[in-house]
């Protein structure tokens, strides 16, 4: 899904009296700094053209992602009803935007970001939402790991955050999420090894946290996937001609990798299996690894199981399958 006209509108203004060979030379740093895993040392926005090139490149990537994780989580509770959302390292407010998009009933959001600098950018694009609640969200300046409590919301979100903490500070920025969610917590990550390795660790929390998990994992049992191997997935999105130019790049489009974990304060009926990778797709048949209760399993459909021929068609990476 593209970001909202109005939030594309906002960012296109922001950076129209920006100095572009700045723009993307912070681009290409930023770029490079998440390829290194270098933000745990706070060089990741250190400048104002560092936060601009992320509103214009990395937040229609996290945008996506959020998208696709909110759209899943919406699926598996359709009865709950979500009005409030926290956004724990809130950024430009990425998770929020997204969130107004699947949710059509939030009314208050609460956003939590350390980078003074970047919520005024967010507090800026935000004033051009259409949701109510986002237009008027309060916006708290706090760093996470110092906070014991979360006020309680809906919904808590924290995206592409938790691995700017220690493991032991995420830990802890876990459980005070958990203890404030009324309805559903969710975690995103870079679909990267360091990334889902991270998600792996606080699931298992989550689990002993009492947690039931929705997504993407269809079972409560150990991960049961190698150690050399990474839960992730994919969303595509298209490039603008400012990204493509910012990034670079030729290709009019970009696969954004992402790890999760969504749990439920309440029991719901699991997905049976969730599809692991690209299903692979030969006339006549379709191969797919799914992850299940019992582990692991390979599955072939052929053209002549009718019913699941029909389906499989149309399942993709990340879908749950039943
Ligand atoms: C990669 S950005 C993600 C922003 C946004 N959530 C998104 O998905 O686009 C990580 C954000 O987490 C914030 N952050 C990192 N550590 C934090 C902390 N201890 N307290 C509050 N915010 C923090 C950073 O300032 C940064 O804005």
């Amino acid at each position: 899904m593209p970001l909202p006209p109005k939030l594309h509108q906002a960012i296109e203004q922001k950076l129209s009296t920006t100095n572009l060979k700045a723009l993307s030379k912070a681009a290409s740093e930023l770029s490079e700094s998440y390829r290194a895993q270098r933000s745990k040392h706070n060089t990741f926005m250190a400048s104002e053209n560092h936060r601009l090139a992320y509103i214009a490149t990395r937040m229609p990537a996290t945008f996506a992602a959020n998208n696709a994780v909110f759209s899943e989580v919406q699926r598996l509770l359709p009865e709950q009803k979500i009005q409030s959302v926290l956004d724990l390292g809130a950024g430009p407010g990425t998770a929020s935007w997204a969130a107004t998009q699947t949710f059509s009933e939030i009314q208050n959001i609460t956003l939590i970001e350390r980078d003074p600098a970047l919520i005024q950018i967010g507090k800026s694009l935000s004033q051009t939402a259409e949701n109510t609640g986002l237009q008027n969200a309060t916006w708290m300046q706090k760093d996470l790991s110092q906070l014991p409590t979360f006020p309680t919301h809906d919904l808590i979100v924290c995206s592409y955050a938790l691995n700017e903490l220690s493991l032991d500070n995420a830990r802890q920025v876990l459980n005070a999420a958990w203890s404030a969610a009324r309805v559903a917590l969710i975690l995103i990550e870079p679909g990267t090894m360091p990334g889902f390795a991270l998600i792996r660790q606080l699931r298992d929390d989550l689990i002993q946290r009492g947690g039931h998990l929705i997504a993407p994992c269809p079972h409560q049992e150990p991960c049961p996937l190698p150690p050399d191997d990474w839960c992730h997935f994919s969303q595509r999105l298209n490039r603008t001609s400012l990204h493509r130019h910012l990034k670079v790049g030729h290709l009019g489009y970009e696969d954004e990798k992402f790890s999760y974990i969504a749990a439920s304060k309440t029991p719901i009926v699991p997905a049976q299996a969730r599809v692991l990778r690209h299903p692979i797709r030969r006339t006549g048949h379709t191969q797919m690894q799914l992850c299940t209760q019992d582990g692991l399993q390979n599955i072939t459909v052929t053209r002549s199981d009718k019913p699941n021929w029909r389906r499989v068609k149309k399942t993709n990476w990340g879908d749950a399958w039943s």
